[in-house]
């Protein structure tokens, strides 16, 4: 059993995330999905659109995804990769290098991000919407969220 680990906020979840779990998938038999939580994207600066426990059901719902922690603190990682045995830490290629030194407990591949979409990109959009509209969205995401896990039954 190869056991494949990841990392992300997954906020405002876009093509780019659905391909990037399933590169991810690919390099092994399990993945695993470290979903930020809404504290440490604090403390990373980032504000999500989308709370912590809806984006970790939205990563949860895809059917190349078999398990979703939260990361809560940068250093969590290594702990992680040892507890979980994972042999593979996947990330997009924006982090190039990032994590090289981990490759003394697993094995660690950066993948091409998709091009013309992010997450920034989607808030710059969304930038002029008043709250009651970004409200609105937020409970077209719960809509979808629900519908995605009555299709998985
Ligand atoms: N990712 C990707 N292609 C994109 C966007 C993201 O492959 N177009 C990957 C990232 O490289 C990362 C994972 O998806 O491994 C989660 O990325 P995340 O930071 O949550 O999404 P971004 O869209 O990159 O968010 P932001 O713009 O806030 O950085």
């Amino acid at each position: 059993m190869r056991i494949v680990l990841t990392y992300g906020t997954f906020d405002l979840f876009h093509i780019g995330h659905v391909r990037l779990l399933q590169r991810a998938r690919t390099f092994g038999d399990k993945l695993v999905v470290g979903v930020s939580s809404d504290k440490f994207n604090e403390e990373k600066g980032k504000k999500s659109i989308i709370c912590y426990e809806h984006r970790a059901a939205i990563v949860a719902a895809m059917k190349d995804v078999d398990d979703v922690i939260s990361e809560d603190s940068w250093n969590q990682k290594e702990t992680d990769i040892k507890k979980l045995n994972a042999d593979i830490l996947v990330m997009g290629d924006d982090w190039e290098g990032k994590f090289d030194h981990f490759r003394d407990i697993c094995e660690v591949k950066y993948v091409p991000r998709t091009h013309g979409i992010s997450t920034s990109q989607l808030k710059e959009v969304l930038k002029p919407f008043s709250s009651k509209e970004i409200s609105d969205l937020k409970d077209s995401f719960t809509t979808l969220e629900n519908f995605i896990r009555q299709l998985n039954g």
